[in-house]
């Protein structure tokens, strides 16, 4: 007789839900080596190719400082509050404020510490947080967490949170939107004017999470609202180093008060061991790298305009404005049995299902990344057009 755990899995691989660890061995620009075959990764979130550069990272390590202070060591050895804090982590934070024009920044170990930490600790009893029903999973867990009041909109219906802001904004003594700047698995954005319009409106706070925007969008790389020409209007402005900077860790952009209660309130902050040093060199390393990438980021928009305009040419289901660009399947099982395919021809890609999507909007979700060409991803709408063409000859 199998456990209640043994049971529940089997029945996630019965309804094709299963999810595994695949370890596969990265061989170079984009290439994965993934059970024996060498495969285009089209799963990555290192959009600028930043974790694939070899030279960048010899240049890195020549530049460490291996003298005795200990600030290129692996250990932070405690949080931050106790022995954990290095003039490192203050010289990134006063960098990124920098180029942020943020009165102040605090560090957090990833994106998903800074959501389940910043949420409870700002937003309490009495407030109200209204988030995009697309949010990713940490804000969702950042919002059980706190013990503030919150309702979900529909994705990017701003005249629904606009009617929830007429309806509630008076109950509550604050409240806050948040919303990602670019939607992770539709690849499409919030509409930042909008937002700051609603903000101003209703007298509300902005909490927008650029996970996918830092590096990739403005002239600098710091994300959408950079892009839009709207850092001032944004209250709580949360960048992760996880994806197109190629590394771990998580800041948010906020003033000094802000800041200084987080120290003070923010659980994931407090209660856990800091960044190590050697990865707070290589955050600072790499953030000011990426600042000058903006030839990349232009070649990376290009290429995902192209694709997307090609998928849709071939009359294949796609979506969003951005380097993540979706193909919508819909059954589990189906979307299961093309990323298999989409593997023999030589790309790896995987089957988003839900919980991490809706039900019956599995797809694939390609993560074009600025290291790729042309060339590499061309023939996608064909090999995924046949693809469909065969299954429906066979329902
Ligand atoms: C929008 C968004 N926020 C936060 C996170 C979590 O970031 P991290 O991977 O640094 O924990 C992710 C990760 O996928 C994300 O997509």
């Amino acid at each position: 007789m199998s456990s209640r755990y043994g049971k529940k899995l089997h029945k996630l691989k019965a309804k094709g839900r299963l999810r595994e660890l695949l370890p596969m061995k990265q061989c170079g620009a984009g290439i994965v080596n993934y059970k024996g075959h060498t495969l285009l990764n089209l799963s990555s979130n290192d959009y600028l190719g930043l974790g694939q550069d070899t030279e960048l990272r010899q240049r890195f390590y020549q530049g460490l400082d291996y003298n005795e202070s200990g600030e290129s060591g692996f250990a932070a050895a405690s949080s931050r509050l106790l022995t954990g804090d290095f003039p490192l982590s203050h010289y990134l934070e006063d960098e990124l404020a920098s180029a942020y024009e943020s009165e102040s920044v605090l560090l957090f170990n990833s994106g998903y510490h800074a959501n389940i930490g910043i949420l409870p600790a700002l937003f309490a009893k009495g407030d109200l947080i209204l988030s995009d029903k697309l949010n990713h999973a940490s804000i969702h867990d950042g919002l059980q967490l706190s013990r503030a009041d919150h309702k979900r909109f529909r994705h990017g219906d701003y005249a629904q949170l606009h009617d929830l802001l007429t309806k509630y904004r008076k109950q509550y003594d604050q409240v806050v939107i948040v919303s990602e700047s670019v939607f992770s698995m539709d690849g499409d954005e919030a509409e930042l004017d909008r937002l700051i319009e609603l903000k101003h409106e209703f007298d509300v706070r902005l909490y927008l999470d650029e996970a996918h925007g830092v590096g990739v969008y403005g002239k600098k790389g710091l994300g959408k609202a950079e892009e839009k020409g709207v850092l001032q209007e944004i209250d709580f402005l949360v960048g992760t180093f996880g994806k197109a900077l190629a590394s771990i860790g998580a800041f948010v952009c906020c003033s000094k008060e802000i800041h200084d209660y987080l120290v003070n309130h923010s659980r994931s902050f407090i209660f856990t061991t800091g960044l190590p040093p050697v990865t707070i060199n290589w955050n600072r390393f790499v953030f000011q790298h990426m600042l000058t990438m903006n030839r990349e980021r232009h070649h990376l928009q290009q290429i995902s305009t192209q694709l997307r305009h090609a998928l849709t040419e071939k009359g294949i289901a796609t979506g969003g404005s951005t380097n993540i660009v979706p193909v919508l399947i819909g059954e589990d099982g189906l979307a299961l049995k093309q990323a298999k395919q989409m593997q023999e021809l030589g790309y790896l890609v995987l089957p988003v299902r839900p919980p991490t999507v809706p039900e019956g909007t599995a797809r694939f979700r390609f993560s074009i990344c600025a290291n790729m060409q042309w060339k590499d991803l061309q023939k996608l709408p064909f090999h995924i057009a046949a693809m469909a063409a065969g299954a429906d000859s066979e329902k």
